[in-house]
């Protein structure tokens, strides 16, 4: 069975490679994603290292010259997809993107490439991408955390890559909907609208993108007027391990004022996520910044902590309890919503489905700290629900059953990288 799906998921990748870089999926996904394309390059680095670099070299052909790596790259115009570049309006770039980020797991990426490849030319590679990785770093935290509170915002929901959680509706009903005419959407036509965001979500996000096309995408005006700024714990602890990463790599080439910026970053955001968390609940939430409103979610990402290297136990002893309450009222870890909450929603995009490429980076997290039981947990959860729906978009937890887009890059790589059990048997 393993070895079966490993090669279905090797021909996954292959069938998604449009020549140097990956589509989430055929028919939903046409374009070039971010962070897609980083979980992507893990599962290519599993048998072509070559097609593993390429992935993050054409990722960074659409950077921009302010820093910022877009979450779309739109090679060429697909009409299948909503919205496209002309929505987008961006001008910046030298190829047509969408005008915000994704998280940055790209720099953590790298650095297990760099890892893994200790060839020269794997050298070469990282010399040259290491000055662009630091460049978005350096984005995000001034743009995106403009007064220095340590943790990371996002100007859309679309930034935190966890698109429809319930911890953004509140924040996004204050966006003004008045002006976004008339549109049609794409993505319902692929997929069961039923487990798509409503309407309601889909004019507040157009409402958001209005706003940047209206403004140049200028991201001091974004950080200062955009009507949806929140505070994301996913972007904040995914950024806080990039930069060790990116620290790591800066000691390995001798850069030491770019070490020596990086460690400025990280002291600042493991001060900072304390932010975050909230009292009460007893988990790191979001936090609207435009609002002054902590949330009282528990999401997928309020696991992350122990993946950003957070250790006090002040935060992991309760973070652990969480995630044993949530484990055993459902059948497959780790759904993207507190099944306890009334927005909990099983089926519904990043209302409680469960994300492969999630489970694998909470377990990262977990399995640094030594907690082998839950990281495993994350890890055989993702395998039973892979052998029983197949490489889907994403999973029921309740069920298994599988939705959104079929062949999924990011859920193959991530079986490759880290989920099948042929790599606990060549391990063994
Ligand atoms: C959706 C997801 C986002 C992902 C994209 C492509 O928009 O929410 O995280 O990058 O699909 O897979």
């Amino acid at each position: 069975m393993s070895a079966q799906l490993d090669n279905q998921a090797i021909s996954i990748l292959k069938e998604n490679d449009l020549g140097g870089y990956t589509i989430p999926t055929k028919g939903l996904y046409p374009y070039q994603w971010n962070w897609d394309s980083a979980f992507v390059a893990l599962g290519f680095a599993t048998f072509n290292m070559e097609r593993a670099w390429e992935e993050i070299e054409l990722l960074f052909e659409g950077q921009w010259d302010d820093g910022m790596v877009p979450h779309i790259i739109f090679r060429k115009d697909d009409p299948s997809y909503f919205p496209g570049p002309s929505v987008w309006g961006t001008t910046n770039p030298k190829i047509p993107t969408s005008g915000h980020s994704q998280p940055p797991v790209a720099a953590t990426v790298v650095r297990r490439l760099f890892e893994q490849d200790t060839s020269e030319a794997g050298k070469e590679k990282i010399k040259t991408l290491f000055p662009k990785l630091l460049a978005w770093h350096r984005w995000y935290h001034t743009y995106r955390d403009p007064e220095g509170h340590g943790v990371i915002a996002i100007m859309h929901p679309w930034e935190s890559g966890r698109d429809n959680l319930p911890d953004w509706d509140n924040a996004a009903s204050h966006v003004d909907i008045s002006d976004i005419g008339e549109y049609t959407r794409k993505d319902t036509s692929h997929v069961n609208p039923e487990m798509r965001p409503k309407k309601i979500d889909y004019d507040r996000y157009l409402a958001i993108v209005k706003f940047g096309r209206d403004n140049n995408w200028d991201p001091k005006i974004v950080a200062d007027q955009c009507p949806f700024f929140v505070a994301d714990p996913g972007n904040t602890f995914i950024l806080l391990r990039a930069d060790r990463d990116l620290l790591a790599m800066a000691e390995a080439l001798g850069e030491t004022d770019a070490a020596e910026e990086l460690k400025g970053w990280i002291a600042l955001t493991e001060k900072g996520v304390a932010k975050l968390w909230n009292e009460e609940k007893q988990a790191f939430c979001t936090y609207d910044l435009r609002n002054d409103v902590l949330g009282d979610g528990i999401s997928s990402a309020s696991f992350l902590a122990p993946y950003a290297g957070i250790r006090e136990e002040k935060y992991i002893n309760p973070t652990r309890e969480h995630f044993d309450r949530i484990a055993a009222k459902v059948n497959y870890t780790m759904p993207s919503y507190d099944p306890d909450h009334p927005l909990f929603e099983s089926m519904r995009y990043w209302r409680g489905p469960v994300w492969g490429i999630i489970n694998y980076l909470i377990a990262t997290g977990f399995a640094d700290m030594g907690d082998t039981a839950r990281a495993e947990r994350l890890r055989t959860d993702t395998v039973a629900l892979i052998e029983k729906s197949d490489f889907a978009e994403y999973f029921d937890p309740i069920t298994g059953e599988g939705a959104g887009g079929n062949s999924f890059s990011w859920t193959s790589a991530i079986w490759l990288t880290w989920a099948t059990p042929s790599l606990t048997a060549k391990a063994a």
